[in-house]
């Protein structure tokens, strides 16, 4: 059974609370007209019904027009996941998770769930476009958890990068691209979906030497790590660097863009032998197993002779601080690009050396860029890396591809810290 299918007019649905925050909504069949509804449909029409006292499970009828979904100023909206159970219901029910007050109520694996939804309707500029192969990204994680909402406008839907054929263009707009161009491209949002819009300025065909997976693997990963070289970091031809999280997605495109840009010294630091092997073979010169030393500036200045290095690219944060701090060379920069031990250093946070070491310590996020920026990034990225992804330089690391109906074990994967490289999966229709 094809469980992927989108609603493309609208819905009549029954509903359910299981708490005035948190409620599931079973949507029954598809009647009502959204064809111009947007994937993040609202529901704030759907509150005006009297529904807090409902029982539970208590089925209730909701027609739900288009203007009321598009004028709908709330924040509440649909996030659509869903439950492998709906596959084999013969009804053809679906479920819907809903936060209809806070994204806060998201919460472990189980909410993953697939449903249907309407149909993705492209802007201007932009690119409807079948999903062959998406990728998982710790946002997700964070998003699915309601602890990463998606900027303003963009779709409701998990979903970073993704890659599929163009099923239609904006004619006057859409550029390059035409009706079953190959393509793979970075999103705000939605690439989880069967069908996912995308600015034609942040797609790129799909060359030959790639398939969809691989496709798929690259835009997050590697524009984050291009953008943390050569937009934001400062790396100038020659830097030492020190790659933290090094066997992660973005670890494993850094590691191989500082092999590339000729840094004598790579350090990569990862929590398992299995790890720093690969990241070893992918370019490290030095690796740390961080579980097994106490400290990996003692290393680091080991490594470096007391110099330390050019370039600090951390994704860890606060347990990281300190010895970051001791790591870095004079003038040296970190990009902080990541959290994932925490955003707070909980005591003893050296600052004097920022000053003693003429440091840069600079953040930067990729999805809340705007189009253009992201746009420019591309076209960087293509103009330096398309041909060394040809020539064998360059390669997506993937650690295994799920297909979609694996989703939540896909994220569990992820979750437990054991993909090596990029976790992708097949699209609906693959
Ligand atoms: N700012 C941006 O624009 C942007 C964009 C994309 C990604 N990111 C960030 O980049 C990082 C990597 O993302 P990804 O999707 O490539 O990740 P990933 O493939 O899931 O890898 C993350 C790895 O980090 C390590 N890790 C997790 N918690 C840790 C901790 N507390 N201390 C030390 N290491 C820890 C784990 O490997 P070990 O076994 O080695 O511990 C884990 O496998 C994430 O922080 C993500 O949020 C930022």
């Amino acid at each position: 059974m094809n469980c992927g299918r989108f609603v493309q007019r609208a819905t009549t649905l029954s509903r359910s609370f299981a708490s005035k925050q948190q409620q599931t909504l079973r949507a029954t069949n598809t009647k009502l007209n959204t064809s111009s509804s947007q994937l993040n449909i609202k529901v704030a029409s759907v509150s005006s019904i009297k529904c807090n006292n409902m029982p539970k499970f208590t089925p209730i009828n909701i027609n739900i027009s288009t203007p009321n979904l598009l004028n709908s100023s709330n924040n509440n909206s649909l996030l659509v996941v869903a439950k492998r159970n709906i596959l084999s219901n013969p009804l053809g029910l679906l479920e819907i998770a809903v936060s209809a007050s806070s994204v806060k109520q998201f919460g472990g694996v189980e909410q993953l769930i697939i449903g249907q939804i309407a149909k993705p309707v492209p802007k201007k500029n932009e690119l409807l476009v079948r999903v062959k192969a998406f990728a998982i990204n710790r946002a997700d994680i964070l998003q699915r958890l309601g602890k990463y909402p998606p900027p303003a406008g963009e779709s409701e839907i998990l979903g970073l990068e993704m890659s599929g054929v163009v099923e239609s263009v904006d004619s006057e707009h859409s550029g390059k691209f035409k009706v079953g161009d190959k393509v793979y491209a970075l999103v705000g949002g939605g690439a989880y979906g069967q069908f996912c819009t995308v600015d034609a300025s942040n797609a790129l065909h799909v060359p030959d030497h790639l398939n969809f997976e691989k496709a798929a693997a690259i835009p997050e990963a590697w524009l984050t790590a291009y953008q943390a070289m050569y937009l934001v970091g400062n790396y100038k031809r020659g830097n030492t660097v020190m790659v933290h999280a090094a066997a992660s997605g973005v670890g494993t495109a850094l590691i191989q863009l500082a092999k590339e840009a000729g840094a004598p010294i790579i350090i990569g630091t990862a929590g398992s032998d299995e790890k720093t092997k690969i990241i070893k073979e992918l370019g490290c010169t030095n690796t740390i197993n961080y579980k097994n030393t106490p400290s990996f500036a003692t290393e680091v200045e080991s490594i470096t002779s007391k110099r330390g290095v050019d370039n600090v690219f951390d994704y860890v944060g606060a347990n990281y601080w300190n010895d970051n701090m001791k790591s870095l060379a004079l003038d040296g920069t970190m990009v902080i690009q990541g959290t994932l031990s925490g955003p707070v250093v909980k005591e003893n946070a050296i600052i004097g050396t920022i000053l003693q070491k003429r440091l840069t310590i600079r953040g930067s996020t990729l999805r809340s860029r705007s189009t253009e920026y992201k746009a420019d990034l591309i076209d960087r990225f293509d103009q330096h890396c398309t041909n060394l992804f040809a020539n064998g330089t360059l390669k997506p690391i993937i650690d295994r591809v799920f297909n979609v109906d694996e989703i939540q074990e896909a994220h569990k994967f992820m979750e437990g810290n054991h993909n090596i490289g990029k976790i992708v999966v097949r699209g609906f229709d693959d």
